[in-house]
């Protein structure tokens, strides 16, 4: 049966009926494209990620990251300037939380100056390669919505001064979004609500945009990976890089010391012996709250969205399947009488794969320390937690003038 045949697709059918002929083929070809088994997963979302047994993972600490920065520090900038290093920004996401209508990397996060996300995360890269005295090849992973924006913010500001042939955009895919009993939300008579499917799939859009070649050409093979959304963020850090090669590991995470017990971030563990990350919903209370004799929590590091990851590991699973998770989001769309919605609560369903989740497709992972008060001030709101204003503070704690 065709998606519009299907009763229960109100806000499909109500569509069509005030659409023309003409506007219907269009709209038919749209959905007949689109892979509508997706909308099991609203039925498997408990278990979508049915997990194994956790373990704790020692992390490499920054006491022992301190002991050996020296040799840390000349394995990567020997892979950077060696070319062997390349960058990815994740910049596909809606940041609907912050409720901008244009990219989040475009927000203004300077006080008495002007200074934008995405310029102060191409600051933190040029930290980075003006000491290794080499250039970073830079990914950008944008989406349909923000894609033209974004480049076009990049052009109007000269790249923030970074080479703008070593920035190459590519856009994510998109799956459909639904409402809570699986109805798929239309976005206009002709358009059916689509969203970004999530950061996991990055590597198989680097792929399908035709990356392969040029990450090839450029003899990477270590990818870092992060997110637009932390200010503090470090990228193609040597240290993180040089200490992944020296464990001899496919991938690192970098992770900061948990804050509390309760604390909501994912937490850097071992699943079935391999590398995993445990959403602190996926941890019981025994979990959250053991320690070791020291003291310290034994699952004591979360994650924050900065990976590295072995570029032979990435074209090895770049077809493997993985977890597609079912979001609850705030989804604008059009109702059955016409009218345009933008919700004020989430009102529905979108599908992402995680790049968490690719951690564990690695053989091994080096949980590396670093301290959050200068690495991680993620904005996803405009004030409280992680947000605007708690971003700023802890810049201008790191002596950022704003
Ligand atoms: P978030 O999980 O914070 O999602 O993304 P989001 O869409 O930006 O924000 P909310 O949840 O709607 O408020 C974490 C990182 O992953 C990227 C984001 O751009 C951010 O860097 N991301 C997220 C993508 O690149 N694509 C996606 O489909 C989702």
């Amino acid at each position: 049966m065709k998606i519009w045949e299907d009763e229960r697709q109100c806000y499909i059918r109500a569509a069509m009926e005030k659409n023309s002929e003409a506007e219907n083929e269009a709209l038919k070809a749209q959905l007949d494209a689109i892979d509508w088994s997706v909308l099991e997963q609203i039925e498997r979302k408990e278990t979508v990620n049915e997990r194994g047994v956790f373990a704790p993972l020692e992390a490499v600490e920054t006491e022992e990251i301190e002991r050996r920065r020296d040799e840390f520090r000349e394995l990567g900038i020997k892979a950077i300037r060696e070319g062997k290093v390349g960058a990815v920004l994740l910049a596909g996401g809606q940041g609907t939380r912050l409720g901008l209508d244009r990219p989040k990397g475009t927000l203004n996060i300077g006080i008495h100056r002007e200074l934008f996300l995405f310029q102060q995360l191409i600051r933190n890269l040029m930290d980075v390669t003006d000491e290794a005295g080499a250039y970073v090849p830079l990914y950008i992973m944008t989406s349909n919505i923000n894609h033209d924006d974004t480049q076009a913010f990049f052009e109007e500001h000269s790249y923030f001064g970074y080479p703008k042939e070593y920035v190459k955009f590519f856009v994510q895919e998109m799956e459909p979004a639904c409402d809570h009993q699986g109805r798929v939300y239309m976005e206009s008579r002709t358009r059916v609500a689509m969203s970004p499917n999530g950061n996991g799939g990055w590597f198989g859009s680097m792929v399908n945009a035709g990356l392969l070649s040029d990450i090839r050409s450029h003899g990477i093979e270590w990818i870092n990976v992060f997110a637009v959304d932390n200010c503090l963020q470090r990228i193609a850090d040597p240290l993180f890089i040089g200490a992944t090669i020296a464990y001899g590991c496919e991938s690192g995470a970098k992770v900061v010391r948990k804050a509390a017990p309760d604390e909501k971030v994912g937490v850097l563990c071992t699943e079935d012996g391999k590398p995993s990350i445990a959403e602190y919903y996926e941890m019981t209370q025994e979990m959250a709250t053991a320690r070791k004799a020291n003291g310290d929590l034994l699952y004591g590091f979360g994650v924050i969205l900065n990976y590295v990851f072995s570029e032979k590991r990435l074209e090895e699973i770049a077809d493997a399947h993985m977890p597609i998770h079912v979001v609850e989001k705030k989804i604008p769309y059009m109702d059955e009488s016409g009218s345009l919605v933008k919700p004020d609560a989430p009102n529905g369903y979108k599908f992402e794969t995680l790049v968490l989740d690719m951690v564990h497709m690695m053989a091994d992972c080096v949980p590396y320390e670093v301290d959050r008060k200068r690495e991680f001030a993620p904005i996803k709101n405009l004030h409280g937690v992680d947000s605007l204003d708690s971003a700023r503070e802890l810049m201008q704690g790191c002596g950022i003038e704003l």
